[in-house]
């Protein structure tokens, strides 16, 4: 049946925002507002004005960037700040937090330096500041741009209180390797999904208007292509055609420009035999001549020493380099402040190179108001009030992903649990662990704040839970791994313990869960220090005896939820193919147990998406769903279904299906959605009017969805399109459209989704962003494996 479409705010909002604003011609022409402020000739004439009273000295120490509190890298340089900053020879302070702290330094910069500039202080906050939420790869699983943005919105606001004008987010980094343990931190493999979270993160953090006094400015990172990262192997050369780089990696980097990011992060790669923080290609041509770029840019942690490393020169030839291709702050590298100087006096590099690099950081300044409001007030404590809380619970339940949920012969399906099940065995080294549910970079979060699984069960079941650990997450047989993974050594508050006899523990466990009805698994992997930065792995299934837990609780008979609580997509063979019901539950911040247990008992209805596709082996990486296609396709033209034909010379594996497991889109609900076979409003638009259609559709694709099932739901409804013959080869298939969409039981809404420039156009071999005469395949569905198909002709 069709209904009346009345879109809710929402939809419209969402369709509009990601698909209207992302014009691809360069970000300068249609400048938003942040973007334009640093392009503002009033705050121009105040920063040249400063610019002529400085001497050589003072413009290098804006180029300076140091970490004043905790190393968030190698070899942190623990110099005499407050000297430093009276001196006027530091641009900014990360890691100093707190009102008292900033403040501190603020007073000596703005009172006691000669042309009081203030500081900027910095610092990852990434997926919330003192209130912790999901991980930004499971905020990217809700599809939901609206709620990624309150994220970053209680951030900056967090954030600015506690004296931080600056945040090293967001991660932007296309990820299609799960082995690459920054996955956490961005939002997966594809860059549309990339492209939205980007611009949300963007436009929660600077509002539009990085004056606001709660407005922070954000530090796109790593640029570019830092998660292509070789073999998964974190700071690793990256090497691609530059049409791969522009296609997908470098989307979501130019949507934050064109969103109007104050600051990129320069990556620790190389690409294509070029380092990252000394690539006048990326830095220079890309982002500043195409893309329109004002802010400035910083490097890694040490990434600009660390170019001696990639052997392109010595130190005062790296910093050349460095500051010549574009990256204005030297970050924890020393070099800017020691060997520029002596090269700009001998005049091998213009001063007119400094002043632009000085020009740059001062803008930043000026625009987020710290020359005229350097210090921060006092203001209540941000954590934890009832209302963060409730937005914390409510994203988290958004990000879960229900991977399966199939019936046991005399139960049924075991989710949603009905309230009144008799007995629940939590069982698993996740379930009780606060650490572990805060993420692998969760700043100033505080375990002390979370509420864990087992805390959120009690209070729903009280005595009909019962508890047992099980086993730790990491085995005392992982002798190497402890050693990594305990790098801080002994006694740190993260250092992690093996449980001395895990054989006696399960054995505990699996008598627990003889005595329940039914089995509540909680298991991970640990985010300290195993997932995120300098965290790559290449086994990929749940860490310690957890694999033994699993086994031995399954074997009881007794049916089993499993609840995944980790920060990448793991290798889920075996638990896909014995275990009923499994729930990914990423790293999912303060309010975890809350939000899984109203997923588990059906108060929520879950909603996300994999924005990662999960692999059935390892061996399969990189493996995502935007393959291009191949003259010996395994499975038809969609390589990425299941390979079912016996033939040999084709491109498969012997031993294991071509398919993920679980595909990017792919998520269950506790009802079901039927599509209709999708229209399109014309079936042929001639290539010029696509051309000419850089602000606005040519052509709408319409779907009726249905909520077929006996309670309301949300859909994230997915359009994916194939170009059929271009030029040059395009993926098999791509997301090109999505939308959250709230279904009562039965209930019916419809939808449309725009086509136009965006949406339809690739680089050609020239590397020109073009459209050509050719066929698109549509697909509107649940997840990438979507069948209702429509087409539209692109004619001469
Ligand atoms: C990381 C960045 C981070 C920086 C500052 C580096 O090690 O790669 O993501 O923003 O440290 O903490």
């Amino acid at each position: 049946m069709k209904t009346n479409f009345v879109p809710s705010l929402w939809i419209v909002l969402s369709l509009l925002f990601l698909n209207g604003l992302a014009g691809f011609t360069a970000a300068a022409q249609n400048a938003p507002a942040a973007n334009a402020q640093l392009a503002s000739r009033e705050l121009n004439a105040r920063v040249e004005a400063l610019l002529k009273k400085m001497t050589l000295e003072e413009k290098l120490g804006q180029l300076a960037s140091y970490s004043g509190g905790y190393a968030t890298g190698p070899g942190a340089s623990n110099l005499r700040y407050e000297e430093l900053v009276a001196k006027g020879q530091l641009g900014s302070l990360l890691n100093v937090v707190g009102v008292e702290a900033t403040n501190h330094y603020q007073h000596i910069a703005v009172e006691k330096s000669r042309l009081h500039i203030p500081v900027l202080f910095g610092q990852d906050v990434i997926h919330g500041h003192r209130t912790t939420f999901p991980a930004p790869l499971a905020l990217a699983a809700s599809f939901d741009p609206a709620a990624v943005e309150l994220v970053a919105r209680t951030s900056a606001e967090e954030a600015r209180a506690d004296g931080l004008a600056w945040v090293f987010s967001p991660m932007v980094d296309i990820a299609r390797d799960p082995r690459w343990g920054r996955i956490i931190e961005s939002a997966g493999e594809d860059p549309y999904l990339g492209s939205a979270m980007a611009r949300a993160f963007v436009n929660g953090y600077q509002q539009d208007d990085l004056s606001k006094p709660d407005s922070v400015a954000v530090s796109v990172k790593h640029f570019a292509a830092y998660g292509a990262a070789i073999a998964g192997r974190d700071y690793n050369a990256t090497d691609m055609s530059e049409i791969t780089l522009r296609q997908v990696y470098l989307e979501p980097y130019r949507a934050a420009v064109a969103a109007g990011a104050a600051t990129m992060m320069s990556s620790f790669n190389s690409i294509n035999g070029v380092p990252a923080t000394a690539n006048p290609f990326i830095l220079t041509q890309i982002l500043r001549k195409e893309w329109g770029f004002n802010g400035f840019v910083v490097s890694d942690w040490g990434a600009v020493a660390e170019l001696k490393n990639h052997s392109i020169g010595d130190g005062p030839t790296v910093a050349r380099k460095a500051l010549e291709a574009g990256v204005e702050q030297d970050m924890e590298g020393g070099l800017y402040t020691t060997v520029i100087a002596d090269q700009v006096r001998s005049g091998k590099i213009p001063e007119s190179v400094v002043d632009e690099a000085a020009r740059r950081v001062l803008r930043v300044k000026f625009a987020l108001g710290l020359f005229d409001h350097p210090y921060t007030q006092p203001s209540p404590a941000y954590v934890a009030t009832p209302e963060r809380r409730a937005a914390a619970r409510k994203v988290a339940a958004e990000t879960f992903v229900l991977l399966k949920n199939d019936a046991v012969e005399g139960v049924g399906k075991l989710l949603p649990l009905p309230a009144k099940v008799k007995s629940v065995a939590l069982i698993g080294p996740m379930a009780d662990n606060p650490n572990e549910m805060l993420g692998a970079w969760s700043g100033m979060g505080d375990p002390k704040n979370v509420v864990t699984l087992k805390t959120a069960l009690a209070e729903r079941l009280g005595d009909r839970l019962l508890y047992a650990e099980g086993c730790g997450l990491l085995s005392g047989e992982d002798e190497n791994v402890l050693k990594r993974v305990n790098f801080n050594g002994p006694a740190s508050a993260d250092e992690h313990l093996p449980i001395p006899d895990d054989a006696k523990t399960i054995a505990e466990a699996v008598e627990t869960a003889k005595k329940a009805d039914v089995v509540i698994l909680a298991l991970g992997e640990p985010t300290n220090w195993m997932e995120g930065e300098a965290s790559s792995r290449v086994h990929l299934g749940f860490t310690g005896a957890q694999l033994r837990l699993e086994q031995a609780v399954a074997a009881t008979g007794k049916p089993v939820i499993l609840v995944v609580l980790a920060g990448r997509p793991l290798e889920l063979k075996w638990e896909a193919a014995h275990l009923p019901a499994i729930l990914e539950a990423w790293s999912p911040g303060i309010e975890a147990g809350h939000a899984v247990a109203d997923v588990l008992f059906g108060e929520v209805n879950p909603s996300g998406k994999l924005p990662s596709s999960f692999p059935r082996a390892v061996g399969q990486e990189p493996l995502y769903y935007a393959q291009l296609p191949t003259g010996r396709p395994a499975h038809g033209d969609l390589s990425h279904l299941p390979t079912d034909s016996g033939e040999k010379f084709m491109s498969r594996y012997m031993d294991e299906e071509n398919s993920a497991l679980f595909p990017f889109g792919w998520g269950l609900s506790y009802t079901r959605f039927s599509y209709s076979t999708p229209t399109i409003s014309r079936a042929e638009v001639p290539v010029r009017e696509v051309l000419g259609s850089r602000n606005g559709p040519v052509a709408l694709v319409g779907v009726d969805v249905k909520n077929t099932g006996s309670v309301a739901g949300t859909e994230v409804v997915q359009l994916y399109i194939r170009n059929t013959a271009a030029s040059v080869e395009q993926p098999v298939r791509e997301l090109k459209g999505f939308a959250r969409v709230a279904l009562a039981a039965g209930e019916t809404k419809h939808l449309e989704f725009p086509l136009g420039f965006d949406e339809l156009s690739f680089y050609n071999v020239e590397v020109q962003r073009t459209v050509e005469p050719t066929t698109y395949k549509i697909w509107v569905g649940g997840s990438s494996l979507a069948t209702a198909e429509t087409e539209l002709k692109v004619i001469d």
